[in-house]
């Protein structure tokens, strides 16, 4: 059986067709996907705290339920996500347990701070730019739920970015000061945005495998070239600069050469050494904790209604 399985796997991923939960896989493709689903799972759960943190000090009415409903689609984000990973086989507590107890990954770019308004601009520009970037061509993943979780989740990013370019847009139209704090908001973010999408493709473990079972479909450098591509133009728009002396366009290649980015500040990130990661993670200790008495109370809730509906 596993012989048929494994010949009709191959041949779904040679045709590019769709996996999907019932489908015989081989465990390696099986793990990779857990691997990679819950992770970005995880970093949108994660990722609502810098932004969350800034929701009651939004400058008015209106961006304060922008940003509101820009941090609830960050969870709902995160709740496809840990519906895909389930689909794989890992009930969701273990993968909440992972996270919970600092076992699990989640983007490096979380473990900084948003200490301006303007970095909330440039998170959405930049950050969800940078997911926009690496998730579009995770629609076409070849693990179905994944996929098709990705095709909303895609949508939602584009307003998000959008939003961002236009909270910078605004700053840097306005006062010098303003102009300021929109500036430098872009020049700490930069960096870390370009690191979102993983090592140089000589240091990715994982990329030549998942490229293999179309579940990556572009390199981590290939995205991230493609990313700086996007966003020089964009930078230009708004009036702000990239912090890069040697951006430049390369006529012969076609593309924007960007200068080297600090991988020994990514990898010490990526161990837990970021500047928040602690605070991350014992935020979310704390409301985990916190909440354990509601999801008690709906399990008691859910395990009565069933009784009653069996009595
Ligand atoms: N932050 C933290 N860890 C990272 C990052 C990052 N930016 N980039 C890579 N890593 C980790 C990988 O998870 C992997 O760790 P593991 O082997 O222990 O699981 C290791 O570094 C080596 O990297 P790669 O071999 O390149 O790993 P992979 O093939 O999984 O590629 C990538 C990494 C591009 C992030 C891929 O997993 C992916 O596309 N994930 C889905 C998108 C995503 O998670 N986005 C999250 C941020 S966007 C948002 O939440 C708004």
């Amino acid at each position: 059986e596993a012989r048929v399985g494994w010949e009709r796997f191959e041949q779904l991923i040679a045709e590019d067709k769709r996996v999907e939960p019932r489908d015989w896989m081989p465990n390696n493709y099986r793990k990779t996907l857990v691997r990679q689903v819950s992770q970005h799972a995880h970093s949108e759960i994660i990722g609502m705290q810098p932004e969350g943190n800034w929701i009651t000090r939004a400058p008015s009415l209106k961006r304060k339920a922008v940003l509101m409903a820009k941090v609830q689609d960050e969870a709902g984000h995160g709740l496809y996500l840990y519906s895909a990973a389930e689909t794989l086989g890992t009930p969701r507590d273990e993968l909440y347990e992972q996270l919970y107890t600092g076992k699990a990954k989640y983007s490096s770019i979380f473990n900084y701070p948003a200490r301006t308004w303007a970095d909330i601009g440039a998170i959405g520009w930049l950050v969800d730019g940078a997911a926009i970037t690496n998730q579009v061509p995770l629609c076409r993943a070849s693990y179905g739920p994944y996929g098709r979780a990705m095709v909303r989740i895609c949508k939602e990013e584009s307003f998000h970015q959008r939003q961002g370019w236009e909270i910078l847009y605004t700053l840097s139209h306005g006062t010098q000061a303003q102009k300021q704090m929109a500036q430098d908001a872009v020049d700490r973010f930069y960096g870390p945005a370009l690191q979102m999408f993983g090592p140089p493709d000589d240091e990715s473990p994982n990329s030549k495998q998942s490229m293999a079972w179309n579940i990556k479909r572009f390199s981590n450098d290939d995205l991230r070239q493609r990313f700086v591509d996007m966003i020089v133009p964009q930078a230009e728009a708004l009036g702000l600069t990239l912090p890069d002396p040697e951006l430049k366009w390369n006529d012969e290649r076609g593309h924007y050469d960007y200068g080297d980015l600090d991988w020994d500040e990514f990898f010490s990130v990526v161990k837990g050494n970021g500047p928040l990661n602690h605070q991350r993670l014992a935020h979310y200790r704390a409301a985990r904790d916190e909440g354990a008495w509601v999801r008690e109370a709906a399990a008691a809730y859910a395990a009565k209604q069933q009784q009653a509906a069996h009595d």
